[in-house]
């Protein structure tokens, strides 16, 4: 049984529920009000700016009708319904969270164990199959990454992966770039040596958040992918050492890339991104495109080096890594904001071709989300 009820001032109400009490101040419920005048029946955009809504808006009634909670505002003498569940769920009277580096709800952090169970897909099934696409995703939403299996092999083939869920990014690089050994590389990902794991073109901003990889040849010996959670990375290093990890997520770094004509890409961002509230939401890990830090003061440089060192050992340690292997028509999808990559080095006999491109989290996300949607609509009816 849940009871409403509106403190003296007007300016709070408390949902008292079975699982606790809920406060909602004034404001915030009639900026949230889902009336056709305050938000597009269709769409659910917002139809007025907070300068429409009184700064002296007050709460003159409360009750609770069955599964919808009846509030009135003054000076308006605005009457409206809230369903209660919409309520509840976007409750923000909760414990605010303390710990600094904690990873969002929905992500699992991942080492070595991971490898007898990569997520994966397959092409055909993803395809056809929603629920196939959906689950997959939400493996790709949780681990950062996630491999597809039995794709078409033709050039181009790479771009019906991004098609799953979202849309290329194009970069100078192109709308994809090939991935092979070349005479005179431009970019050691070109070469046949093995690259250390990490995040690519930290340099941009923003950067890429999706990278697909694409194998279309493959008979060269070595050459395994390799993946590592950087969030998992960045966890590891606070949990041994807080003010390493602080150091590294207090202070910008430096990114370039001005390997070609007319291009000078530049930016300034932590290795470990924090939101305001202590989550860890980006890892920008790359010693190729890492220049000069100069954003860290004198007295801090040693410690940042050592941080940024025993990150790299962290990120090195085969504990951390999962590696598999692409065959041709095999590829994988990477959160280019957690999960680093690399390449063990190969032998020059064969040929080993990939292509790759980016794309971006937001349409992924947006496709696992309306497909969530989609799914419990479904389920409700
Ligand atoms: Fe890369």
């Amino acid at each position: 049984m849940t009871a409403a009820t509106i403190d003296p001032s007007g300016q709070i109400l408390t949902l008292e529920t079975n699982t606790g009490a809920r406060r909602f101040h004034a404001i915030w419920l009639r900026d949230n009000s889902p009336d056709p005048d305050t938000r597009a029946a269709g769409n659910g955009q917002r139809l007025l700016a907070l300068r429409d809504i009184p700064a002296d808006t007050t709460l003159s009634a409360a009750s609770v009708q069955g599964d919808k909670v009846r509030v009135s505002f003054a000076p308006e003498g605005k009457t409206v319904d809230f369903d209660l569940g919409w309520l509840m769920d976007h409750a923000y009277d909760l414990p605010a969270p303390a710990d600094r580096g904690r990873t969002a709800p929905g992500i699992t952090t991942w080492g070595a164990e991971l490898m007898g169970n990569v997520p994966c897909g397959d092409f055909a099934q993803l395809a056809s199959d929603p629920a196939a696409l959906r689950d997959w995703l939400e493996l790709v939403t949780r681990y950062g990454f996630g491999k597809i299996e039995n794709g078409p092999v033709e050039d181009g083939a790479l771009f019906k992966v991004v098609d799953l869920f979202g849309f290329v990014r194009e970069t100078n690089y192109g709308r994809h770039f090939e991935v092979r050994t070349e005479v005179n590389p431009t970019n050691l990902a070109f070469t046949g040596l093995g690259l250390q794991a990490h995040t690519d073109n930290p340099y941009r901003d923003p950067v890429p958040s999706v990278q697909v990889l694409y194998c279309l040849e493959s008979s060269a010996a070595g050459g395994e992918n390799m993946v590592v959670d950087g969030f998992a990375a960045a966890q590891k290093l606070r949990d041994e050492d807080p003010a390493a990890f602080d150091v590294l997520a207090s202070h910008c770094a430096r990114f370039e890339y001005a390997g070609e004509e007319g291009v000078c890409l530049q930016s300034r961002r932590p290795m470990i991104e924090l939101a305001p509230d202590g989550e860890i939401i980006a890892v920008r890990f790359n010693n190729r495109s890492l220049s000069a830090v100069t954003d860290v003061p004198f007295d801090q440089m040693a410690a940042y080096y050592a941080a940024y060192r025993r990150l790299g050992e962290i990120i090195d340690d085969p504990a951390s890594e999962v590696t598999f292997r692409l065959d041709p028509g095999e590829g994988f999808v990477v959160d280019n904001t957690r999960v680093l990559h690399a390449r063990k080095g190969y032998s020059g006999e064969g040929t080993r071709w990939l292509q790759g491109c980016y794309s971006d989290l937001d349409g992924l996300r947006s496709t696992y989300a309306a497909m969530c949607r989609a799914g419990q609509k479904e389920a409700a009816e």
